[in-house]
């Protein structure tokens, strides 16, 4: 059987875009292929020594993916810091990828753009080459991520080819697999739908606030008042439409077009279906708050599951470095 290999960083509780990215692949992926899920804790370090809130973030993190409908059997899911061979295997590639190759990196780039960071540690620049040893060590085939992610899989496939010319082969090539919407538009009409840029719709948002965050959305603005003729095709409440109201999409179009729908409510229309859509998530979100003890324990069983793969895998690579 083919294997899915994918993680997320410990960012807490998780919103729509990481959902519609990335999530959603893994839950319809789990039934035929087999799975690995990882919480990236050491990625955290690359960005932020300040790890007070790791486990919070991580524990908050892991029970939307339960809650939005991950098979914690399964799809082990478990912590990278957990398995040591992530470090190890991480030691290894770091010799096989050129600081210049690294440096190229368009995700990268644009992290330090937006972070503006000034001089970029040596851990930072080669986080692609720790991702790598999270998708190899499991010998993944695919990876469901976001588009962001693309380049990062592309080093992962350099290296494995590197690897395997230079000791024997061990290691397949991953790719990525894609959502059809990889990217959500964020609230404010940023590109992308970000906690930190505060123009996210959370898995958790109860009906009230996911009306008064669409309250606030942008629109058209060439459409002051309901009556106006509007341009769904650049309106992300309409994008949201498209993914949370297929049904009435036509419908919606045509009515904002000819200004017989005003976006007051248009954006309750999507709200109450946004909320639809979460409502069996929020209902079991509160089992697993409160029951943490049951979410620690998936991820011990997880963790055992990942270490038996990573300690096979290890000991291949021993043994073809000559190192066994
Ligand atoms: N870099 C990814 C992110 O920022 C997280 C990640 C770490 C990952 N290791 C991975 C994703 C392995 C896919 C496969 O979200």
């Amino acid at each position: 059987m083919k294997r899915i290999l994918s993680g997320m960083r410990p960012t807490g509780k998780l919103h729509l875009g990481h959902y519609t990215g990335a999530l959603e692949n893994w839950i319809a992926l789990q039934h035929d292929f087999e799975n690995y899920h990882l919480v990236a804790d050491w990625h955290v370090l690359t960005t932020s020594l300040n790890t007070s809130s790791v486990y919070e973030d991580t524990i908050d993190m892991v029970i939307d993916w339960l809650a939005a409908g991950l098979d914690p059997i399964k799809s082990p899911m478990f912590r990278q810091s957990r398995v040591k061979e992530h470090t190890e295997l991480h030691l290894i590639l770091s010799m096989l990828i050129t600081v210049n190759r690294l440096e190229r990196n368009p995700t990268v780039k644009d992290q330090i753009r937006d972070l503006n960071i000034e001089n970029i540690t040596y851990g930072h620049l080669g986080y692609p080459v720790l991702q790598a040893a999270d998708i190899l060590l499991y010998k993944g085939d695919f990876v469901p991520v976001g588009e962001d992610q693309v380049p990062h899989i592309e080093i992962a496939r350099e290296l494995a080819r590197r690897f395997n010319q230079t000791f024997g082969p061990v290691f397949p090539e991953p790719e990525p697999k894609l959502t059809q919407f990889s990217r959500l538009v964020g609230l404010d009409g940023n590109a992308k739908m970000s906690k930190s840029l505060g123009n996210a719709l959370l898995l958790s948002d109860d009906p009230e606030t996911v009306k008064l965050k669409l309250r606030k959305a942008v629109t058209d603005p060439q459409k002051m008042r309901k009556g106006d003729p509007g341009r769904p095709e650049i309106c992300l409440v309409f994008s949201y439409h498209r993914k949370y109201n297929q049904d009435e999409c036509q419908e919606i179009s045509a009515d904002c077009k000819s200004g017989k729908l005003g976006c007051v409510d248009c954006k309750l229309r999507c709200a109450s279906r946004i909320s639809e859509f979460l409502d069996p998530i929020i209902e079991r979100r509160k089992h697993y708050e409160a029951n943490k003890d049951e979410v620690i324990s998936i991820l011990c069983h997880g963790e055992e599951c990942a270490r038996k793969v990573a300690q096979k895998t290890m000991d291949e690579v021993h043994n073809l470095i000559g190192m066994g």
